[in-house]
């Protein structure tokens, strides 16, 4: 069965409370539900996660690459500073998306700066928590071709 992971990184636990105006009324447990509905649709297992630490997102992305398993990261502050975080996705050779609630590019020039950007398949922001369904719709379908035998 295919499985995808979506991987949270700092303050996403706050989702739903914190700074409403950028990034909405939805919270984490929210984006879960919604994304469990369309896992069972799909027939994808789901895994879910969410940290404070780098350290362990890294041991996550770890874990789900070499598993094999598509990766939807927000990674928050950690996408403008991790060089650890591109080099567990580029050493695992895990198929990633990013994704970010609000529109990094409409923001502080900090927040324009990906390192893990050029070692995802894409990335998907500012469509607030429906950014990470659509990045679910787009990983399925490639997580299905990667899957098939070579002709
Ligand atoms: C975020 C954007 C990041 O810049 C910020 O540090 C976050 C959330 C987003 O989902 O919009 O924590 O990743």
């Amino acid at each position: 069965m295919l499985a995808v992971h979506v991987l949270n990184g700092p303050n996403l636990n706050l989702l739903g409370t914190r700074e409403p105006a950028t990034y909405g009324a939805v919270t984490l447990a929210g984006v879960e539900a919604r994304l469990r509905a369309r896992a069972l649709a799909a027939d994808v297992e789901l895994g879910f996660s969410q940290t404070n630490f780098e350290g362990e997102l890294v041991t996550l992305v770890q874990k789900a690459g070499l598993a094999g398993a598509g990766i939807i990261i927000n990674a928050g502050a950690y996408t403008h500073t991790s060089v650890a975080l591109r080099d567990a996705i580029k050493g695992t050779e895990a198929l990633a998306i990013e994704v970010h609630v609000s529109n990094v590019h409409a923001r502080e020039e900090f927040r324009h700066h990906s390192f893990m950007a050029p070692v995802c398949v894409g990335v998907i922001c500012g469509f607030g928590v429906a950014s990470y369904d659509l990045a679910f719709d787009a990983i399925v379908p490639l997580l299905r071709q990667r899957a098939k035998p070579a002709a």
